[in-house]
């Protein structure tokens, strides 16, 4: 299932570090996301951002010194630490990931992480020699084994001049790791097979047939199944997307070598969801010089591409198929037809050609055809919804 940040007890830890100006474009993200979110800082961090931008967004005081704030101060970072659903420390620097590898307590955030019992991500961000010291790998290592879950930094230019990792990464990204960290591992030892994108057949060094797919359809559904604990591989075509957290994404162009990457992926696979809209004719020759405009008409000589996921069913022994079916009319009948000629599971069908539905939209109108003849139309939803739902049904059958 999706899970949602909202009404969600998050705890944001600060620590004094140049990247902390990115925790606050993090706690604006967590609040939009109607998250109930509390800071506490370390001293140092208010070197880099005063608590009153941080008190102002979160909508409640920051907690710093453990002995300031009046009475009740002493033992809030108890209750927080009780009521908390998941912590992330970002920036986290090489003291605080000190003190949490050694059990030290000696401020307000070190001692309400030896209080807490929820997950917690560990978002370093420091120079790279830094990073990259024996004593620091050594204390990432060791909270690592007690269960904290740590993002490794970005590499790229630091702040400090040096390059190499230590940046932290953006707050989306750190966004979607807590997400993840808050998602039951229901697909944890279930390997999944994706493909994604459209296929590109060239016509010549500078020309291609393919279609308007983004592609984002099958990245929400590699990330939903990452974050529920799947190990996934996913085949894409060319596409403007990042590259997804801890996801083997194996780019390919052309129909063919699409066909030939999933075969040979297909091994020790549970899942195959083939999401991508492969083209199903490419030029006959690929010409080796760019086509000159000379002649007043052109035609182009097409041959078939193999039809993967059809492939995929005749070869499936034990693997859970699950096929997509783009369409412009009579849904139900083409979707079905589709469903039993290719020895599917299930089938998703859509009527493309909206805005708001199908190629390159952020939401689809799906209905969900199941091979005992059932079928399960869904209101219009986030693609990422949609990827849950399905994982979900998918979930429930196997
Ligand atoms: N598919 C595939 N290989 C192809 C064509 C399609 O694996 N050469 C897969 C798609 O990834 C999708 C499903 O088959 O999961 C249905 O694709 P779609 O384009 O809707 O239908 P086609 O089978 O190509 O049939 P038609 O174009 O005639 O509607």
């Amino acid at each position: 299932m999706k899970i949602e940040l909202k009404n969600k007890n998050i705890v944001l830890g600060v620590c004094g570090g140049i990247a902390a100006y990115k925790s606050v474009e993090l706690l604006r993200r967590l609040k939009k996301e109607a998250a109930n979110v509390r800071v506490i800082m370390t001293e140092n961090a208010q070197w880099f951002v005063g608590p009153v931008t941080f008190e102002a967004l979160s909508g409640h005081p920051v907690c710093i010194n453990l002995f300031e704030n009046g009475d009740d101060a002493t033992i809030s970072h108890i209750q927080w630490a009780e009521e908390a659903d998941a912590v992330v420390i970002a920036p986290a620097t090489a003291n605080i990931i000190g003190k949490l590898a050694g059990g030290i307590a000696d401020d307000a955030l070190s001692t309400f992480l030896l209080a807490v019992t929820t997950p917690v991500l560990v978002c370093p961000s420091m120079n790279t020699n830094m990073y990259l010291s024996p004593p620091m790998q050594r204390n990432i290592q060791t909270i690592k084994t007690d269960g904290v879950i740590v993002l490794e930094p970005a590499a790229g230019e630091l702040a400090c001049g040096t390059e190499g990792p230590g940046r932290l990464p953006e707050p989306e990204f750190i966004l979607d790791r807590l997400k993840a960290c808050l998602t039951p591992k229901d697909l944890k030892g279930k390997k999944i097979l994706v493909t994604a994108g459209p296929t590109r057949e060239p016509i010549d060094p500078v020309r291609f047939i393919s279609n308007p797919s983004s592609g984002k359809m099958g990245y929400a559904i590699a990330r939903a199944a990452e974050q529920r604990g799947a190990d996934v591989v996913m085949v894409s075509g060319p596409v403007d997307l990042p590259t997804p957290f801890n996801i083997e994404v194996i780019k390919v162009e052309t129909a063919q070598e699409m066909a030939e990457t999933v075969f040979s992926n297909m091994k020790d696979i549970d899942i195959m969801i083939m999401t991508a809209a492969v083209s199903d004719y490419r030029p006959k020759a690929q010409a080796s010089q760019k086509i000159k405009k000379v002649k007043e008409e052109l035609v182009l000589d097409l041959t078939r591409n193999q039809d993967i996921l059809k492939e995929l069913g005749a070869k499936k022994t034990t693997q859970f198929l699950v096929g997509f079916a783009a369409e412009t009319e009579r849904l139900e009948e083409h979707a079905g037809q589709k469903l039993k000629e290719k020895n599917l599971d299930i089938i998703i069908g859509n009527l493309v050609g909206s805005p708001t539905s199908g190629f390159q939209a952020e939401t689809n109108q799906v209905t969900i055809f199941y091979k005992d003849g059932s079928k399960e139309p869904l209101p219009l939803m986030k693609k990422d919804e949609v990827a849950h739902i399905l994982l979900d049904r998918i979930a429930d059958i196997i």
